[in-house]
């Protein structure tokens, strides 16, 4: 009896331990901030508005890459680097898009730096709540 009273309390003690771990586990697996038809879009967009300075690839030419370790944007959150694009770039001629376009050519970014595509659109709303790191 004593011992089906301690299996059982060691059952439930378990069970709480792994529930707990459940929200730490879920929590790496990043919920995409944009659509894959943004990223599509955005594509296009960056290689007419941007690619001529910062690389057909986001590589950088005469001005900074935006891509991987070397990214001007690394460690950034995603609402800082709509926030920068759309008042600073295209260099020359800011705030010149359309603030579709600048969403578009974000997500486009964030899918060459490896973050997912979801099912909810990218928006300055959205950016500036989401937790992901350029
Ligand atoms: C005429 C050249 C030119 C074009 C076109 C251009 N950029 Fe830039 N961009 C620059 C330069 C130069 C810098 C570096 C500015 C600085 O560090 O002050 C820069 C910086 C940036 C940064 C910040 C990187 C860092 O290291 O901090 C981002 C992000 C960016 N550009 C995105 C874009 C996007 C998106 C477009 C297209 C809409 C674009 N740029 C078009 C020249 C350009």
């Amino acid at each position: 009896m004593r011992s089906t009273i301690r299996i059982v309390a060691l059952a439930t003690a378990a069970l709480v331990a792994a529930v707990a771990a459940a929200p730490a586990r879920a929590a790496v697996k990043e919920t995409g901030v944009y659509t894959k038809d943004q990223a599509a879009a955005g594509s296009k967009e960056y290689q007419a508005k941007c690619s001529r300075c910062h690389g057909a690839n986001l590589e950088g030419v005469s001005a900074p890459a935006l891509r991987g370790e070397a990214s001007g944007l690394k460690g950034d959150s995603v609402g800082q680097a709509l926030t920068f694009v759309s008042t600073q770039m295209p260099a020359g001629d800011p705030g010149s898009l359309s603030t579709a376009e600048y969403d578009d050519i974000v997500a486009y970014i964030l899918a060459r730096n490896g973050h997912p595509a979801g099912a909810t659109a990218l928006t300055p709303a959205s950016a500036k709540k989401s937790t992901a790191k350029l």
